[in-house]
This record gives C-alpha cells, structure tokens and sequence, in this order.
C-alpha cells in the first residue's frame, strides 16, 4: 500500500486511533483490510508495542499479515483460535447497515472474519455513506476460474446487467486473488432481499462482497 497516496487519510487514521483505544492484551482480533485497515492495523501495532501487549490478529489478507508482523503481532487463524472483535472497512454502507466490500478483493476472508465475530467495527469515512447500495461500487463476485463463464450465465438470470471481469493494475490480464481466483464486478437491475444467498448458492461462487444478512456490525465514523 503506497501510504501517501491513501485517500481521507487524517479521516482514516482518527477512526484506527478509535479502534486501537479498544484493544485489551490477551485478545484474539480479526483484521479487516483495505487502506482503513491497514492505517488502523499500524495505529494498534504502535499500541501494541508501546504497551507490551499481546494479542493475536486473523488477518484477511496478506497485506495487513505483513503490517502484523512488522509488529510483532503474532498471528493466528480460525481453525485454532476464536476472535473476540473484528474491524473492517466498506466501499458502501446503507442506511439498514447493508455494505458492498471488496474493491481490495479480499471480501471472502473478511465475510469469514466477520460471520465469526460477535462484533465487528466498520470504520468508514463519510464517502462511504449512501442512500443505496450500488451507487458508486459494483458487487464484487469471486468465483473458481474454471466457473467464469457458468457464473456469468447464473449471474444475468439473477438480474446482472454488467459484468466485467477485473483487471490488474501494472500487470496484464486478470486480478488473480489471493485464493487464485478471479473476480466479476456485477451490476444488478436490483439488489433484492436474497441476492446475496442466491449468488452465493451458484456453483463456483467462492464469495461475494455483497453483506445485507444480519451480520454483527457496529459503523464507526
Ligand atoms: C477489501 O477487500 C475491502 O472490502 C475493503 O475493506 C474496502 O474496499 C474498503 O477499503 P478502503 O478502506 O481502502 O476504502
């Protein structure tokens, strides 16, 4: 992450300082990802070290396990330890709490993240506030490599009007996840009340960044 190129950074840094208030020694914290994250991941990191804590951090990606380990955080998974709160970033928020993440690609680790959370904190800057989802970000759709062609069929009988395969940036051809997958930007005529189920149950779907079920979320702006 090119720091000095982060948007809204002083918004973002003031809502990491929030989050890193919470931080107790002895917890296991899920970290979200995105430039909000990755500010809020260095505002604990220095807490952690300033007070000698120790805590443990399921990261969802390996850009925020790298800023961990710069500080020494250990880090742990969710086949061996439980997370007591999780904080996260969003590209869109409604006024229900529905969001559309992903635009870092990294939404199938932060739904794991956050579905295993009691609670999770979405920090977001007052851009990330709309009326409706799909306002300013498409879905982001992960799915196999194999199933790109199924998924975009599936996709258009749900209601898909625009599906674009997304690009890398200073590398040719496909974004490539870290779970080596692809990832379609879809929009839809409508974001109904069971998209998000219904994407999910397409075979080949790894994960979407639509969140509209009744995840434990409390927005932080
Ligand atoms: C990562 O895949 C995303 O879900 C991010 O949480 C989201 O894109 C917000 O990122 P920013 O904090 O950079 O806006």
């Amino acid at each position: 992450m090119d720091i000095d190129k982060i948007s809204r950074k002083e918004e973002k840094i003031k809502l990491g300082k929030k989050i890193a208030e919470r931080v107790k020694d002895g917890q296991t914290i899920g970290f979200g990802s995105g430039s909000t994250s990755y500010l809020t991941a260095i505002e604990i990191g220095k807490k952690v070290e300033k007070e000698h804590l120790h805590i443990i951090a399921i990261p969802t990606s390996k850009e925020i396990e790298n800023v961990c380990k710069q500080y020494k955080i250990q880090i742990g998974n969710l086949v061996e330890n439980k997370i007591d709160w999780a904080f996260d970033g969003a590209d869109e928020v409604d006024p229900d709490n529905n969001m559309i993440k992903g635009m870092g690609a990294a939404m199938f680790k932060e739904k794991l993240n956050i579905a295993n959370s009691k609670i999770t904190y979405i920090l977001v800057d007052k851009s990330k506030m709309i009326k409706e989802l799909d306002t300013n970000f498409p879905i982001p759709v992960e799915c196999h490599p194999l199933a790109l062609n199924s998924v975009k069929e599936k996709l258009i009988e749900l209601g898909a009007i625009e599906i674009k395969l997304r690009q890398a940036l200073k590398k040719d051809g496909p974004v490539i996840t870290e779970n080596n997958n692809l990832i379609l930007d879809v929009r839809f005529t409508e974001i109904y009340e069971t998209l998000e189920k219904d994407i999910k149950d397409i075979t080949g779907v790894i994960e979407s960044g639509l969140f509209t079920n009744s995840y434990n979320i409390e927005i932080i702006n």
